[in-house]
């Protein structure tokens, strides 16, 4: 027998419902925030979770909130069927799939804003998008109330601005950022590589293979970020079909760039694949 799907849940109140008992009995909530269309890097955030937590509660919802009007969010994949069989194997406690109009009924008038770190690489070629991350963030920590809530390291930005949040307005849960799973041949899997054609697949290599070559320029002592930059620059004006969005060597807590690689930095690349916009990034200890 294949192990039973979780149960799932549409209301706010029916998740307040099942984790009270838990949260009486002191055990330790984990929760993983997704948009669903699971792949292993969300799944090894459960995997996680479920490791290290006492009951692990996993949301899936396409918010529309941080998308812009330009953006995927009608053609986003939702898959919860496959999704809840996804999860099936990995003891997941509850699954939270609320309707947009759960999470933000006639009336709704709130947002959280995060400034500085929001303010440069995804924030600046997505205005709003952080708006709509840290808000719905916001409103999940607080209808779950977990004590750890894991995000992965493929979207760096996000998890530095999410942290910013909770130590900034004092939420009582502890952020692990869990590293990026990727393909065998490096690409960072992501919901979007679902719009990839075979060729357009190949060429998205071009982001993880840049962050291999900032990478090993670091390890053979290149220090300046522009000559580090401009080899991996190189890389995409080969490919007529990748447009670069941002490339950046950047310092791990304040995002801004760095000139001389000093300490650990992350670097952060950003590129259309036909209409499909990849992101990538790669923490570097030189
Ligand atoms: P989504 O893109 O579904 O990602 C959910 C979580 O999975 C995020 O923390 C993301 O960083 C992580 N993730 C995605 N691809 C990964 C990979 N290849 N390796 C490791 N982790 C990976 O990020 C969001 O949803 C939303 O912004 C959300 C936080 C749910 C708010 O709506």
């Amino acid at each position: 027998m294949p192990p039973a799907s979780p149960p799932l849940v549409h209301t706010i109140q029916e998740v307040r419902r099942h984790l009270e008992p838990l949260r009486a009995e002191g055990e330790r909530i984990g929760f993983v925030p997704t948009m669903g269309a699971l792949h292993q890097g969300h799944l090894s955030l459960v995997e996680t979770c479920a490791r290290e937590c006492d009951a692990t509660v996993v949301s899936i919802f396409v918010n529309p909130t941080q998308f812009g009007p330009n953006e995927d969010y009608d053609k986003y994949p939702r898959t919860l069927e496959k999704d809840l069989e996804a999860l099936a194997p990995y003891g997941v406690d509850l699954v939270f799939a609320p309707a947009v109009e759960e999470m933000y009924p006639q009336g709704f008038q709130t947002q959280v804003l995060v400034g500085g770190v929001t303010e440069l690489w995804e924030g600046r070629s997505r205005p709003g998008h952080f708006a709509g991350v840290t808000t719905v963030v916001a409103k999940l920590l607080n209808i779950v109330q977990p004590q750890v809530a894991y995000f992965g390291h493929k979207d760096y930005q996000q998890s530095v601005v999410v942290r910013r949040m909770v130590r900034d307005l004092d939420l009582p849960v502890q952020i692990r950022v869990c590293p990026t799973v990727r393909e065998e041949d490096g690409l960072a899997l992501s919901s979007r590589n679902a719009y990839l054609s075979p060729q357009q697949r190949k060429q998205a290599l071009t982001l993880s293979r840049s962050l291999q070559l900032a990478r090993e320029m670091i390890h053979q002592g290149r220090r300046r970020a522009v000559d580090i930059l401009a080899e991996m620059k190189k890389l995409y004006d080969q490919q007529p079909d990748v447009r670069l969005d941002y490339l950046a060597v950047v310092d791990p807590e304040t995002l801004l760039p760095v000139e001389e690689v000093a300490g650990p930095v992350v670097v952060l690349c950003a590129a259309w694949v036909g209409q499909t916009r990849l992101i990538d990034n790669l923490r570097v200890e030189p």
